[in-house]
């Protein structure tokens, strides 16, 4: 164990809907780097709960005829299905509507009133008469108020025409979406924690450099603090109201009976309950979590919810004397090619529904590969996806494994690890550049790194080619030192990949008879070690598997304001297909001179003053690289080739372009613009190796 003591969280989910993929970004996210974490021996605990109170779930419970306890119940058992079938392994599971989170509401809010920061102020708001209750925002639906644009059948807060915001009161002719009732604009009374008096503490918090990524930084400034030293000067905090009044599921507030708090009060605290379960589980000391300068408290989110733990959340753990957020990391959003999730195109897939399907692993693999240090959308391309998946994962880390062991199977790794020309080391030796990558949250950066080893591994494994010595009885001994080599550089390969596939690891362990417990498990081969028959670890994915996941989501009468047709595929018009006339003959003797060779894209960026071009950086194995600029930007985009596999003309003449030395070409087939398709190879296959 090392002195690091780390707390982490991810979101807690709302309580009122099912696991999507889109969820599974941030649990999956946080649960690598928990893993992580612990396989590097620092004491990290992963706390998270359902997010259980507001309106939402007492309509719900309402429409149902169940009481709200029975709808969270049942979700929760859902949500605690889901992430253990992904693999997300929390340290504690609970809920917002725990004893636990009760008492820390309580012991807060009294810290708060304490702090003067609380005031009341009467409110106009909608009411709906027939199910007696105010609205929010979003069950409320009328006609845009702004003249030049009165679209029907716009939610409460903001327009999805014209983009105009307003309050649920202006709205032409409102309708409760609960009812169909005609709301009635009511005064109450509300709470409100007065977050101006909490500006400089804020601005010092997160403008320190050390607690939030610098475009959440830069973003909470300019739209929220200012910037006191500017000519603008500071700007003044919105006070927040934190009450809602009676009937509303949550907690009341003790000293003023009928209110209660608003739900995204209490649920941040539920992070502080679910902490306080496991202590009293593990017989911990709650203060040694969340007073304790010796703790790090670490926040995964999403970016909708920047500003409840950036301001307000901050906010309240300072005025209460809690420790105050070490970092809040936080991720984009997920699109599935390319687009927003949609139930009506079967893209809005249901963590359950993914399962049923596909394994976890090949998500997990996935989104690692995708997840940067930064606040961009991840992209899940489902063509990559399958490519990815088979290419990096089956072609290139299992078949490692699958090719060497059964040479060995039933016998035992060499006494002494042999002669291999430095690759170990090598890759033992970039143990600390990985795991600084994961640290940050460069996830993709790491997979890039360990896809490189795996490179080399199979070049080796390649030219040596175990599977033609044995058929030569006199080299048994030369097989056996080449799959202890490759089982050995395996081996490695999953203690780096661990904590985002935690269950080839495990296979990785029963194959060789040695539990993976340490990140410096990669610095130590094995030798004399027992090797199990290769039983079959991960499988090759179809894009038949992938469609049929597509087709189990797609919800045919979905009314659902996530998809958006403004992007029409026909914009640009079929093209019509006219022959090309042949170009002049070739020769075989030419064809031969062309020397096509496998590369890996290991870094792609868009050249910005061309209409057409990428700037790629190819492996060609043994660390020779090329610098390439291939005309496919209106294809892809850099982000999504960086991994790839591609076919690349290695003995082309480099090229003087305006924009630096182009040595090389990648090849690709299509009729053009977007519709341009690179050649890629998996299977075993390795940057370097000669296509024909
Ligand atoms: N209940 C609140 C969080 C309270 S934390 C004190 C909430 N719940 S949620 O279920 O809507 O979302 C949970 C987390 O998943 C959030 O961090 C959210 O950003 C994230 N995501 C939800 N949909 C997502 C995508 N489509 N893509 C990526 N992350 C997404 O917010
Ligand atoms: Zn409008």
């Amino acid at each position: 164990m090392t002195d690091r003591r780390i707390l982490v969280t991810a979101a807690l989910p709302y309580a009122n809907g099912q696991i999507h993929i889109g969820h599974m970004v941030e649990y999956i996210q946080t649960d690598i780097w928990v893993r992580f974490q612990k396989l590097r021996g620092n004491r990290t605990v992963f706390v998270c709960a359902d997010d259980t109170h507001g309106t939402a779930i007492m309509i719900r419970a309402r429409d149902e005829g169940r009481t709200e306890e029975e709808v969270i119940a049942e979700m929760a058992q859902a949500h605690v299905r889901d992430f253990e079938a992904f693999d997300i392994e929390f340290d504690n599971y609970g809920s917002t509507n725990s004893p636990e989170n009760r008492e820390l509401c309580g012991a807060i809010w009294k810290s708060i009133r304490e702090a003067s920061l609380v005031i009341e102020k009467d409110i106009e708001q909608l009411f709906d008469p027939e199910a007696g209750l105010f609205l929010a925002d979003r069950f409320v639906r009328g006609t845009c108020p702004n003249p030049e644009c009165n679209a029907p059948n716009q939610p409460g807060d903001n327009c999805s025409r014209c983009g105009k915001t307003y309050s649920p009161a202006e709205l032409i002719d409102p309708k409760s979406t609960l009812s169909g009732a005609t709301p009635e604009v009511r005064t109450a009374r509300h709470l409100f924690i007065e977050l101006k008096q909490l500006h400089s503490f804020l601005d010092e918090w997160s403008q320190s450099g050390m607690h939030l990524q610098s475009e959440v930084a830069n973003n909470l400034r300019g739209q929220f603090l200012g910037d006191p030293n500017s000519a603008e000067g500071a700007k003044e905090l919105r006070d927040w109201d934190i009450s809602r009044p009676a009937p509303y599921f949550g907690f009341e507030i003790p000293d003023s009976p009928g209110n209660y708090w608003y739900v995204w009060f209490d649920a941040p605290i539920g992070y502080m309950a679910s902490t306080k379960q496991w202590c009293d589980r593990t017989g911990e000391k709650f203060d040694d979590w969340w007073k304790s300068d010796n703790t790090e408290i670490h926040h995964f989110i999403g970016k909708d919810i920047t500003y409840f733990h950036t301001l307000f959340w901050p906010g309240m753990l300072k005025t209460a004397g809690f420790s105050l957020p070490e970092k809040v990391h936080i991720h984009g959003f997920l699109k599935v090619d390319g687009e927003k999730m949609s139930k009506s195109q079967g893209t809005f897939v249901m963590a359950s529904t993914y399962l049923k399907h596909l394994e976890p692993d090949c998500l997990r693999y996935f989104y690692a590969s995708k997840l940067g240090p930064g606040l961009g959308d991840i992209d899940l391309n489902l063509e990559e996806f399958v490519n990815r998946v088979n290419s990096h994962l089956v072609g290139n880390i299992v078949n490692l494994a699958s090719r060497s062991a059964k040479f060995v199977s039933g016998g035992t790794l060499c006494e002494k690890y042999p002669d291999d020309g430095g690759l170990f080391a090598a890759a033992a030796a970039k143990a600390d550049q990985i795991a600084e990558l994961y640290e940050q949250c460069d996830f993709s950066a790491a997979m890039l790194e360990v896809l490189q080893l795996a490179d080399e591994a199979n070049r080796f494994i390649n030219d040596r080619a175990p599977w033609t010595l044995r058929k030569d009885p006199e080299k048994a001994e030369e097989v056996r030192q080449i799959c202890s080599i490759v089982l050995n550089l395996f081996r490695q390969l999953t203690v780096f990949l661990k904590p985002v596939l935690p269950t080839l690891a495990e296979q990785s362990s029963a194959l060789l008879n040695s539990p993976i417990t340490n990140w410096n498990d990669v610095k130590t081969p094995l030798v004399g070690t027992p090797v199990s028959d290769f039983k079959h670890m991960m499988q090759r994915i179809t894009n038949e598997q992938v469609e049929a996941m597509i087709d189990d989501s797609r919800v045919d009468d979905a009314a659902e304001d996530d998809s958006d047709d403004s992007d029409s595929p026909w914009k640009d018009g079929p093209e019509a297909l006219a022959a090309e006339p042949l170009s002049e003959e070739c020769t075989i003797d030419d064809f031969v001179k062309v020397d096509l060779r496998v590369a890996r894209v290991i870094a792609a960026k868009d050249v910005p003053e061309a209409n057409k071009l990428l700037n790629l950086t190819l492996s060609l194995g043994g660390g020779e690289t090329r610098n390439v600029f291939a005309g496919i930007k209106a294809a892809y985009k850099p982000e999504d080739l960086l991994g790839r596999l591609v076919i690349c003309v290695a003995n082309l003449k480099p090229r003087q372009m305006k924009f630096g030395l182009s040595e090389g070409m990648i090849c690709a087939a299509g009729p053009g613009k977007a519709d341009v398709f690179l050649l890629g190879v998996d299977d075993g296959a390795v940057p370097g190796q000669r296509i024909h």
